[in-house]
């Protein structure tokens, strides 16, 4: 919101300082808009508000009481009571103001007036019933350009069901390699995509990639990059969707088990925490967490399709009853995870919050849940990973489980096992019942960013700030491919020459 505001401020200075207006407007000319698709709040309101009201009309400046930074606060309306009526353009105090035919006069004398093309399409917004916004929202476009060409941590991976294959997100690129053979197969390419000066970039993403997941059921690639992601079809590597407007980078991707739930999560550090749900394949937001954390939510998961929970508002039975038993009810749960330290589930039905888990002592960069549901694991830049025991809402053990960072945790399919990687280099695997390593995946020499599997366990990838993913066999550590960028990938040799 700072930032917006600030941005705000100084597309407005120059304007204030050349054209002053000193003498009162009066009405704005009505025009008759020549449009068939209906006034999205969105894309065509919001930015008329943030470009000319929202500098007195948000944050600590809320000029009549009214706050005009979100639909929801519109709604509730300023000093006057409500600002609109929907479908009463005449009958709202909004419109009046704008179109100077009721005072007080808005933007105030001395702003520059709305221009009538504005003024129409707040009338016809409000004439079409003032819809609400109706999912993520588009924010002011900020100019990114193209990360320098050096720029290639693997920050993100991902490995096929079907382990036939591994994604790697190395800067803006997406590589898809042969997981058995090392073969490089080809790079996501965004149709379109341009940088803010018209150039056209051959890449995934314009930034960096942070985040990717594999949909169990094989059909979806899913990366996340600032402030968007992008659905790919995994079979041909074709873009199918994307979805943009998120707060920051989206620094997180999850499926649920099943396939039908997309969660990604993110948000402006020390602002907000964002984590928002997605049907499959509609892409409909279906949950959409609000003021749940007070910074970046790190990582998010689900809770296995068969979840129960004790029902609420039951007493806890005295431990001697060995009869009473508590009813439980199936439910479907998310935990999320954020630099305020915090692990937190919430009930995606009704988007309550259900549990909170404290102990880190430093953000928690990562959360799975064990294929039973009994038990919740997150990672901590503490370097520690925590297990809780979700019924009981305690922690159940800390591990010791790096030298460094515990950058990521990532549960095997439905196992109660996990790997993580940590800033020491390592990659790791551990028992989510008994706390115990099972196994430890050799030969990184960086950062490591990006830990995946496939749901069996039987093929393991890493990467991290050299840029190269380690692929190993699951089952015994042992490294079988170490797959470089594309252009680096050693030439192969063809007998061109004459002998
Ligand atoms: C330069 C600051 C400024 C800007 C820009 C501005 N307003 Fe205002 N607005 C005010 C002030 C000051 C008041 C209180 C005036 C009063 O109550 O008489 C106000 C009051 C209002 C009210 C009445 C609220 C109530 O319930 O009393 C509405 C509606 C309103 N503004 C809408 C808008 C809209 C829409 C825009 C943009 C098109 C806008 N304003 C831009 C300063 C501003």
């Amino acid at each position: 919101m700072r930032l917006i505001l600030t941005l705000a401020c100084l597309a407005f200075l120059p304007l204030a300082a050349t054209a002053q207006p000193k003498k009162e407007v009066g009405p704005i000319k009505v025009i008759k808009l020549e449009r068939k698709d209906p006034i999205s709040y969105e894309k065509d309101v919001e930015p008329i508000f943030y470009k000319r009201c929202t500098v007195c009309h948000s944050g600590n400046l809320k000029e009549g009481k009214l706050d005009i930074a979100t639909y929801e606060t519109l709604v509730k309306g300023g000093k006057r009571g409500t600002a609109f009526k929907p479908g009463k353009s005449e009958d709202s105090l909004l419109y009046k103001v704008m179109a100077r035919t009721q005072k007080p006069f808005m933007p105030p004398r001395g702003e520059e007036p709305c221009t009538p093309e504005e003024l129409a399409i707040v009338k016809l917004w409000i004439e079409q019933g003032a819809k609400a916004p109706s999912g993520v929202r588009p924010r002011k476009e900020i100019l990114v350009g193209l990360p320098p060409a050096n720029v290639n941590p693997v920050r993100a991976v991902a490995v096929s069901p079907d382990k036939t294959t591994v994604a790697a997100g190395r800067g803006n690129q997406v590589h898809i390699y042969d997981a058995g053979s090392g073969t490089y197969i080809r790079s996501l390419i965004a149709p379109g995509l341009k940088t803010f000066d018209g150039k056209a970039a051959k890449a995934a993403h314009l930034s960096i990639v942070e985040s990717m997941a594999w949909s169990p059921d094989g059909k979806w690639l899913v990366t996340g990059s600032f402030r968007e992601i992008a659905m790919w079809d995994a079979l041909t590597g074709e873009q199918k969707h994307k979805i943009t407007g998120f707060a920051h980078n989206v620094v997180a991707i999850a499926f649920s088990l099943d396939s039908k739930m997309l969660g990604v999560s993110g948000g402006e550090p020390t602002v907000d925490g964002e984590v928002k749900v997605f049907d499959v394949p509609t892409w409909k937001l279906i949950f959409d967490l609000k003021n749940g954390h007070s910074d970046t939510v790190y990582g998010l998961a689900f809770s296995p399709p068969d979840m129960m929970m004790v029902a609420p508002g039951q007493k806890t039975p005295d431990p001697k009853d060995k009869t009473t038993k508590l009813k439980t009810i199936p439910v479907k749960l998310i935990a999320t995870c954020s630099a305020d330290k915090f692990v937190k589930v919430w009930n995606l039905a009704d988007a309550k919050f259900v549990k909170s888990f404290e102990g880190h002592t430093h953000h928690v960069l990562d959360v799975g849940w064990s294929g039973d549901g009994k038990l919740l694991a997150s990672a901590g830049g503490d370097n520690t990973v925590k297990i809780w025991d979700f019924e009981k809402g305690e922690q159940a053990r800390t591990i010791n489980a790096h030298g460094k960072q515990v950058t990521r945790l990532f549960f095997i399919g439905k196992k109660n096992e996990f790997l993580t990687g940590g800033g020491d280099n390592a990659v790791k695997a551990f028992n989510s019942t008994n706390g115990g390593n099972i196994r430890n995946f050799a030969g990184g020499t960086d950062f490591i960013f990006a830990v995946a599997s496939s749901p069996d366990g039987a093929v393991v990838a890493a990467g991290g700030q050299e840029g190269v993913v380690r692929v190993y066999n699951g089952a015994n550590g042992t490294l079988t491919r170490s797959l470089l960028p594309p252009d680096a990938q050693p030439p192969i040799k063809k007998d061109t020459k004459k002998k």
